[in-house]
């Protein structure tokens, strides 16, 4: 029941349109506001895609908010490259300050904190995503200033 059992639904509606993925997610986005992490392995099952597929396409449009409304993510880049220059420290820091762990969000509702596996940003690292902005070099300390900046 729930949010995954009507995405499902949504998505079976659509399934034997020509390219069926784009009506799927607008029809999702115009149901809840927003396309969430957990809505992407229910679309791609249905589809019979990659989650990697489904979320490649979630990303690239513009057109797809990956919020609710009014929340802002902050991600934290948890791949190679980064955790060579300290990502994991950094995501322990932000779980220390804010009180959210990758995929939660804070008691006030307005940040979630998530990972994300490469930025494009690696020779920057660590990288963290604030909206559509990535920031390179991320400290501790600037990683403060980020986030209070975001809220
Ligand atoms: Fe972090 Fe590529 S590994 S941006």
């Amino acid at each position: 029941a729930g949010r995954p059992q009507r995405v499902r639904e949504l998505a079976a509606e659509r399934i034997r349109l020509r390219g069926p993925l784009l009506p799927i997610l607008h029809a999702v986005q115009e149901e809840f506001g927003w396309i969430s992490q957990t809505d992407i392995p229910v679309i791609a099952d249905v589809l019979n895609l990659s989650v990697a597929e489904v979320h490649g396409v979630v990303t690239f449009y513009r057109d797809f908010r990956r919020d609710p409304a009014g929340r802002i993510t902050v991600r934290i880049c948890q791949a190679e490259a980064c955790r060579s220059v300290g990502a994991v420290e950094l995501g322990e820091h932000a779980r220390r300050s804010t009180g959210a762990g990758f995929g939660e969000t804070t008691a006030d509702g307005r940040l979630t904190v998530d990972e994300v596996f490469c930025l494009g940003n690696c020779a920057l690292g660590p990288a963290v995503q604030v909206g559509d902005k990535v920031h390179g070099r991320v400290t501790p300390a600037r990683l403060d200033a980020i986030l209070g900046e975001a809220r």
